[in-house]
């Protein structure tokens, strides 16, 4: 594909997964947006580059052209079907990376955990870990806002929603951090590679035991999503447990760390935007229109791929069945055809028709989830360490920002408060 189309005149220099695209993604995206048809990167094999909000809703709604099937070995469609991510994640595909029937089997499954009125009967549960959590630094005065704040919080929320051990929370949390912080051959990836591994044995250890455990109860007593998987009939067959597994991994991966990022973009935006935080300290219920506008403006999941099933002209742009595009929800999300004044952060934009969440049938089942844990982990912190001061000399933004736009670490002092929680025992 690469050397037919690296003499194409519409091709452009984008690797959403280079260092200097992590150094500052910002003038990758007016470079595509720019552009008036997709335009071809020869990186990683060779991509389109779907950056205009009207071709992301094209594409996006289109899923028997574009399709997210990922087929690592060739023996279904073809090894160039790599799934969502370019290049592809070496993994068995779990919902995110399936198709028609198949796909609705499992987001069926997976979707109602994460409905509107289950997550809101979440809040509690979600409210009481981050005043745990905060508890634990917040009579110290200093803290890393995502090691001990906006990446526990979450971590913990899934594994609870999920039915997983809840004290394996900082081993996943910690290896998917540093799965999505690295690319591909940067030092660390294949340790935390090896880790994720390791987990997904021990996961699929846990999910026998659960089996085995529902096999002779007629009505599960438990109501998780791991219940659900492993007592699940699809066409009349139990679930394999390998199967289950990289169902599981394909939510923890979303449940883990975008919200983090997203938290932690905010927090980072607020400490340097002090009018914009008492306002939002002075009158909170002001947290949901800025949620949607930090989503729009960071879109922490920033890019997915699809491919093509059939021939396909977008604009100029003639694409051939077997061809990658990569559909940038970031750089869409800063198109001023859709967004007025896309540059600039208004916290109270409206209308703000976002594609953070991506769009068409594979827009994110978490998003109640993430909005409502969001919104609990910002007002934790306007209400009990409202004065926080992140140090900027020490900030740290991920190495690879092309898959998940994440920051590292966050390191903050603060005026020291009380403890007002229940201890965790975690
Ligand atoms: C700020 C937080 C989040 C963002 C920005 C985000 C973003 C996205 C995006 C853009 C997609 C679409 C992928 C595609 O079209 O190929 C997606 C899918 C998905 N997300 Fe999220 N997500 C977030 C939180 C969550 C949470 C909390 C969970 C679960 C606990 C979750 C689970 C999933 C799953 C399972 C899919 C695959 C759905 C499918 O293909 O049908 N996400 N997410």
């Amino acid at each position: 594909m690469t050397d037919e189309k690296s003499t194409l005149p519409n091709t452009v220099d984008f690797d959403h997964r280079s260092a200097t695209f992590a150094e500052d993604p910002i003038p990758f995206y007016d470079t595509v947006l720019q552009r008036d048809s997709p335009p071809f990167s020869p990186h990683h094999e060779g991509f389109w580059v779907a950056a205009r909000y009207a071709d992301t809703v094209r594409i996006g709604r289109d899923p028997v052209t574009f399709s997210s099937e990922k087929d690592l070995d060739g023996t279904g469609r073809g090894p160039q079907f790599g799934g969502v991510l370019i290049p592809p994640w070496p993994v068995a595909p779990g919902v995110g990376e399936l198709d028609g029937d198949e796909w609705v089997a499992f987001r069926r499954l997976i979707a109602p955990h994460l409905a509107p009125n289950v997550v809101e009967k979440l809040r509690p549960m979600i409210s009481n870990y981050a005043t745990s959590i905060m508890d634990r630094f917040i009579a110290s005065g200093k803290a890393d806002l995502v090691g001990e704040f906006t990446g526990p919080v979450p971590a913990i929320v899934t594994m609870e929603m999920m039915g997983l051990p809840l004290d394996n929370w900082p081993l996943w949390a910690k290896a998917m951090h540093a799965m999505l912080a690295l690319a591909p051959g940067v030092p660390g990836f294949e340790e935390a590679f090896a880790e994720l591994m390791r987990l997904s044995d021990n996961l699929l250890i846990g999910i026998g035991k659960r089996r085995a455990e529902l096999a002779d109860e007629s009505e599960p007593s438990t109501q998780d999503m791991l219940s659900n998987f492993v007592t699940a009939r699809i066409d009349g067959k139990p679930i394999p447990d390998e199967e289950v597994l990289a169902h599981l991994i394909n939510v923890i991966v979303g449940g883990v760390d975008t919200t983090t990022s997203l938290t932690a973009h905010a927090l980072l935006y607020l400490h340097r935007n002090h009018a914009a935080r008492e306002m939002l300290r002075a009158d909170p219920s002001k947290i949901p229109a800025a949620c949607e506008e930090f989503l729009r403006y960071y879109s922490p999941a920033p890019a997915q791929a699809r491919t093509l099933t059939a021939d396909c002209t977008i604009g100029e742009s003639a694409m051939k069945e077997g061809d990658r595009v990569l559909i940038c929800w970031a750089a869409s999300n800063r198109d001023p055809a859709a967004f007025p004044d896309p540059d600039e952060v208004k916290l109270d934009r409206s209308p703000n028709h976002h594609a953070a969440f991506g769009l068409g049938p594979h827009r994110c089942p978490g998003s109640h989830l993430a909005r409502v844990e969001f919104e609990i982990l910002l007002a934790e912190v306007l209400r009990r360490i409202p004065d926080y001061v992140i140090d900027e000399s020490e900030l740290q933004m991920y190495r690879d920002r092309g898959v998940a736009n994440g920051v590292l670490s966050l390191p903050a002092t603060f005026t020291p408060g009380a403890v007002i929680g229940k201890p965790l025992a975690l």
